[in-house]
C-alpha cells in the first residue's frame, strides 16, 4: 500500500456512560476469570451483573436484554482471544462489551480516505534525536486536559486536535486551556480539494490536518466552556471575538519513531491516526498485538508521551511504549489512556502523525 496514501481517522464513541469507577477492576479481567470455555458459562451472567451496573447500563426490553447478553457472551470469548494474541496487555470487559464488531465499526468508527495532504501541511524539519530521554510524559509538565469524552459521535478527530493544539498552546503561553471540540464538529466543514466528499464532517468523521487547515483559516478556536461539547450536529455558533487559541502552523512527522519522539519533546503532543481494532477490549498494560494492520487507520487520538518499558515476563523484554490520550471518557482504559508498544508502528500509530505550533495569543 503506497503510504501516501492516508486514510482518513475518525472516531469512535463510547456508550456515553460517566459512572465512577469503585468497581474492583480485577473482576474485569478476562484472563483472570475465564481459563476455559465451561468457567466463561458459568460466569457470564455475573460478569453481565457486574458490568450493567459499572457502567449504568439498562435496556429498554427483556428481548435488547437478552440480545445484549448474548453480544457480551460473544465478546467475552474475544476477550480471552485479544490476550492470547496480546499477552503484554489485559484485555476485558469495557464498556463496549454489549456491542458488536460491526456496530461498534459503523457507530464509533468513520473511515474516510484521502490522497493528498491540505495546501498548508508541511514536513517537519528532521530534529537531534542524540539526547532524547528514556521516558517523558506531558502530563507530568502540564501540558494536558484531563480526558474527554466523545460519545456516540464520530468525532476523534476534533479531540485528537484540540489535543494537540492544548498542548502547543501551553508551550506557546504557559497556559493550559481546554478547547472546543463542538466548534469543529459545527463549523469545520475543509474538504480535501483533490478528492469530492472527503470533509471533516462532525460526528461523521474527519481528520486532523484537514482540522489544523480550519483553525488556520478560521483564525482559532474558543474555549471549551464557551462553546460546550453537546456530541451532536449542530449549527456553527463560532464567535471569532472568543478565540483563545489559534495555529500558526502545522507539519506532518515522518514515518520513524526517533523523529516521532523529538518531535513530541520539542512540540507538544501529537495527533496521530491508528487502527482501533484491539481497543474494543483493552483494559490496562502496554498492548502489543501479533497482528494489527498499519493501514487501516479508523482512530484519532493523541501522543503525550512515551516510556521505556516495564518488564513483561511473558515475552522476557522490556516493552517500550507511546502514552496515549483518547477520548473515551475516564472509565475507559487507564483512567482513559492506552500504552501501545513502540518499534514497529503497530496498528499503524506511526503513519499518521501531525505536529502544531500555536500562535502567541494575546487573550
Ligand atoms: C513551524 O514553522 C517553523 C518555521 O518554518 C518550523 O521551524 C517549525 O518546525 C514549524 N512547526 C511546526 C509544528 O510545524
Amino acid at each position: 500500500m503506497d503510504r501516501r496514501f492516508i486514510f482518513a481517522i475518525v472516531l469512535f464513541a463510547a456508550v456515553a456512560t460517566s459512572s465512577t469507577d469503585n468497581t474492583n477492576t480485577d473482576d474485569f479481567i478476562i484472563r483472570q476469570v475465564v481459563d476455559n470455555e465451561e468457567d466463561h458459562l458459568l460466569n457470564a451472567e455475573h460478569h453481565f451483573t457486574s458490568f450493567k451496573s459499572k457502567f449504568s447500563k439498562s435496556y429498554s426490553t427483556k428481548e435488547e436484554h437478552d440480545y445484549r447478553f448474548g453480544v457480551f457472551k460473544s465478546n467475552l470469548i474475544k476477550a480471552k482471544l485479544h490476550q492470547k494474541l496480546d499477552p503484554t496487555a489485559e484485555h476485558g470487559i469495557t464498556k463496549f462489551s454489549d456491542l458488536t464488531a460491526s456496530e461498534f465499526r459503523r457507530q464509533f468508527l468513520g473511515l474516510k480516505k484521502r490522497l493528498r495532504l491540505p495546501a498548508h501541511a508541511q514536513k517537519a524539519p528532521i530534529l537531534p534525536t542524540t539526547n532524547l530521554p528514556e521516558d517523558f510524559d506531558w502530563r507530568e509538565k502540564g501540558a494536558v486536559t484531563p480526558v474527554k469524552d466523545q460519545g456516540s459521535c464520530g468525532s476523534c478527530w476534533a479531540f485528537s486536535t484540540t489535543g494537540a493544539l492544548e498542548g502547543a498552546h501551553y508551550l506557546a503561553t504557559g497556559k493550559l486551556v481546554s478547547l472546543s471540540e463542538q466548534q469543529l464538529v459545527d463549523c469545520d466543514h475543509v474538504c480535501d480539494p483533490e478528492q469530492a466528499g472527503s470533509c471533516d464532517s462532525g460526528c461523521n468523521g474527519g481528520l486532523m490536518n484537514n482540522a489544523f487547515e480550519y483553525l488556520l483559516q478560521s483564525g482559532g478556536v474558543v474555549q471549551e466552556k464557551d462553546y460546550a461539547y453537546t456530541g451532536r450536529d449542530g449549527s456553527c455558533k463560532f464567535d471569532k471575538s472568543k478565540v483563545v487559541a489559534s495555529v500558526s502552523n502545522f507539519s506532518v512527522v515522518s514515518l520513524d519513531e526517533e523523529q516521532i519522539a523529538a518531535n513530541l519533546v520539542k512540540n507538544g503532543p501529537l495527533a496521530v491516526g491508528i487502527n482501533a481494532a484491539w481497543m474494543q477490549t483493552y483494559m490496562s498494560g502496554v498492548s502489543c498485538p501479533y497482528v494489527c494492520a498499519k493501514s487501516r487507520l479508523d482512530h484519532g487520538v493523541l501522543l503525550v508521551g512515551f516510556g521505556k518499558g516495564a518488564y513483561a515476563p511473558i515475552r522476557l523484554k522490556e516493552k517500550p511504549y507511546w502514552i496515549v490520550k483518547n477520548s473515551w471518557g475516564q472509565n475507559w482504559g487507564e483512567q482513559g489512556y492506552y500504552k501501545i508498544c513502540r518499534g514497529r508502528n503497530v496498528c499503524g500509530v506511526d503513519s499518521m502523525v501531525s505536529t502544531v505550533a500555536a500562535a502567541q495569543s494575546n487573550n
